[in-house]
């Protein structure tokens, strides 16, 4: 029987969300462990310079790179870099998606706004995502979304944000299954909190404290956040040959919530 190749060797990238934090690591990380291209997606204006700059970092370790702006909200932009990827590198093989937002907030305060961009941008977006990688992604290719530890979490004040993120755990599982026949490895990967701006904007200086206390969220001696070079590892072993794994979503924090 003829072994499908899962090495990075070759491979192309979507990264939506690629610009900064997580996402620009991710891309970053593959392209100097071997992909031959990446697509780096990115959204806001002011994203736009940290999406140059990550196309430079990606050209410089050895891999094509194209930036590519979209407000993945709606899905005919999500289906536009897409095809983006697939017009300038031939196919896609690999697509990750980091996009979200965060709300802390208790419920009786949150306004139907404020719950729509929860879900437009944590469950929409991921659905559609996915829905493009089934139709799009190159046979035995991989589709990765972030959701969150709050998914193993019993807390207050992130219903919307976590609420939102939920959903992504059952469309994981169905796309693993739909898109199976094709070989395609369909995976969710639950950071804790990481230290990055997403974290901070939400978070008051008492819950800062509380999350860096190494007692409070993880059994590690070390800060209780989680860092961005924490994950990375893993996602690049999930879309690749940890590819047998599929159809879960997986919880990774250092010891702090589990399901
Ligand atoms: N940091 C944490 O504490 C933490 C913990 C657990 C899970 N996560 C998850 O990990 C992922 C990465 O987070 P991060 O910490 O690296 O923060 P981040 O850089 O802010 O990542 C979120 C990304 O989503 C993009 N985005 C937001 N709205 C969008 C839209 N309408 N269309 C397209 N893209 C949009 C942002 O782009 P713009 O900035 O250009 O809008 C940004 O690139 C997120 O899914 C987050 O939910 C984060």
């Amino acid at each position: 029987m003829t072994r499908i190749d899962h090495s990075l060797a070759g491979k192309t990238v979507l990264i939506a969300g690629g610009a900064k934090n997580l996402g620009g690591l991710i891309a970053r990380d593959l392209a100097a462990h071997g992909a031959a291209a990446v697509l780096v997606h990115h959204h806001a204006g002011d994203s736009h310079e940290a999406a140059q700059a990550t196309v430079r970092e990606v050209e410089a370790a050895g891999a094509r790179a194209l930036a590519v702006q979209g407000d993945l909200t709606r899905p005919a932009e999500v289906a536009r870099v897409f095809d983006a990827g697939i017009e300038a590198f031939g196919r896609i093989d690999i697509a990750i998606n980091t996009v979200g937002r965060v709300l802390k907030k208790p419920i009786v305060e949150i306004t139907e706004a404020e719950y729509d961009a929860m879900f437009d941008v944590n469950a929409k977006a991921a659905f559609f995502f996915l829905q493009e990688a089934g139709r799009k992604l190159a046979d035995h290719g991989k589709a990765l979304t972030l959701v969150t530890s709050l998914l193993g979490a019993f807390t207050p004040f992130y219903a919307a944000y976590a609420g939102a993120k939920a959903p992504v755990e059952h469309f994981t599982r169905a796309a693993a299954k739909e898109f199976g026949e094709r070989g395609i490895s369909v995976m969710a990967v639950g950071p804790g909190p990481m230290d990055t701006p997403f974290f901070y904007g939400q978070e008051g200086e008492d819950a800062v404290a509380y999350h860096r206390s190494a007692a409070a969220l993880s059994p590690f001696s070390r800060t209780g956040l989680t860092d961005i070079e924490d994950i990375a590892p893993l996602v690049r072993h999930l879309v690749t040959e940890g590819w047998w794994m599929t159809g879960q979503t997986i919880l990774v924090n250092g010891g702090y919530t589990t399901k």
